[in-house]
């Protein structure tokens, strides 16, 4: 269900006076997307990054070339940040309906989507600085030191820098609060530290067999998006965007739907977001998610880095190729990124202590059991059961639970990371 490109129509987007079409060419054909055979490449994380010189300066310029060309151009920055908004803010309706937005949030084409968005806007910025093996880093924000915003953005001079942020938690080291909904939590920062990893534990391990919990509800060509549909991954990457965008006003820019992508820590959360998914998938074996078509086939359209308009699918971003023979301490790949962090250094993967931790069969190996599907009685009472377990500490529900809540449940506590490396298997799958 892709938009039809010509009917373009004002947005629900007041930050930007309701204006983010781009611009429009009738004469511009859609080819289908071929994936291009070239080498895969490396996502890193943020934090372990920011003392590579070479690499940021590389960064910095292929930004900066972004931010100088003209206007209309499709890879302008603020034309690559604006597409966030037309599939976001109302800009199209479904095609055969004239009331249906086009929104790729609260659902189950959330992670492709973003998956896309991602893969061409890194290959653009590689294009305009000629290098075919640029990526963008991750925003670590499930490991410890990795849970600051990252320093990488920071700098005022910098290409990467965006002065619309709340300047209380992008500064000083401040803690993220995976659960944070603009509210401050006044536990200490290793208590926050603390919540997070449980808060990520608990969405993998009760997820594990609820693809519709991790990835979102289905949402089919001609229906209008749900809100409460959207998976427990995107309710976490949420209270990023929050935490980071400005506390007032239209929330700008990572706070708003229409302005998030004008920042770039944008892309380095949604790296992120799209690593958990890839975790995700290995802990299942990489089975497929859904076998529902009306996924699979979910089609998408975007400029790619020849700034050819070209139509791609779900389905096409989802096998896995091969395994990366890096010297990573955990990687984890899909067709053409590895993401990976050095060898020695604290394990990033905190999402995968569960796999030892629990005493859960159903998550105690690295892909399911058999019957792993069949143990699950009632599929949609078994997801709603398991979302209020999840979330029965989530944003604005958790200041009213005493912290005690969480006690005695000794199978949800994070360990510590020492022996979260041990036994979690070296095979460069990691998991
Ligand atoms: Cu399209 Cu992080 O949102």
């Amino acid at each position: 269900m892709p938009p039809d490109l010509s009917k373009c129509h004002d947005a629900k987007a007041p930050a930007l006076h309701d204006h983010c079409c781009p611009p429009y060419d009738p004469s511009e054909t859609i080819s289908e997307y071929g994936f291009p055979a070239t080498p895969l490449r490396v996502r890193r994380p943020a934090h372990l990054v920011k003392d590579d010189q070479e690499y940021l300066d590389k960064y910095k310029e292929a930004v900066r070339r972004m931010k100088n060309l003209p206007a209309e151009h499709p890879w302008n920055y603020y034309q690559q940040a604006n597409i966030h908004c037309q599939y976001c803010n109302d800009a199209y309706y479904q095609q055969n309906t004239d009331d249906v937005p086009v929104q790729v949030h609260f659902s189950w084409i959330f992670l492709p989507w973003h998956r896309y968005y991602l893969h061409f806007y890194e290959r653009i910025l590689g294009k305009l600085i000629d290098d075919d093996t640029f990526t963008i880093p991750f925003w670590n924000w499930d490991t410890k030191e990795g849970m600051t915003f990252p320093a990488i953005f920071q700098d005022a001079s910098s290409p990467l820098y965006d002065p619309k942020r709340d300047q209380r938690h992008v500064k000083d080291g401040a803690i993220l609060d995976l659960k944070y909904a603009y509210t401050d939590n006044p536990a200490s920062d290793s208590e926050i530290i603390r919540e997070n990893l449980c808060f990520i534990q608990k969405t993998f391990k009760y997820s594990l067999s609820l693809a519709e919990l991790f990835m979102g509800d289905p949402v089919r060509a001609g229906e209008k998006e749900i809100q409460e549909a959207n998976g427990q991954l995107e309710v976490i990457h949420n209270a990023a965007h929050m935490w980071v965008g400005e506390p007032d006003g239209y929330k700008e820019d990572m706070g708003d739907f229409s302005t998030a992508a004008r920042d770039s820590v944008f892309y380095c959360h949604h790296s992120n977001v799209d690593r958990m998914w890839d975790i995700y998938r290995n802990l299942r074996g990489n089975q497929v998610e859904f076998e529902d078509k009306d996924w699979l086939d979910s089609t998408f359209l975007f400029h790619d880095e020849n700034e050819q308009l070209v139509k791609v699918k779900a389905s096409q971003m989802l096998s896995p190729i091969y395994t990366h023979p890096c010297k990573c301490k955990r990687n984890v790949v899909y067709t053409t990124v590895v993401y990976c962090a050095d060898r020695g250094l604290p394990q990033p993967d905190q999402a995968s202590v569960h796999v030892r931790a629990s005493s859960s069969p159903m998550v105690g190996q690295n892909q399911l059991p058999e019957d792993g599907r069949d143990e699950v009685q009632g599929h949609d009472g078994a997801v709603a059961d398991a979302r209020r377990r999840i979330r029965d500490d989530a944003p604005g529900t958790r200041r009213e639970q005493p912290a005690a809540g969480d006690r005695g449940k000794a199978e949800e506590e994070p360990q510590e990371e020492g022996e979260a490396r041990e036994g979690g298997g070296d095979s460069d799958q990691g998991y």
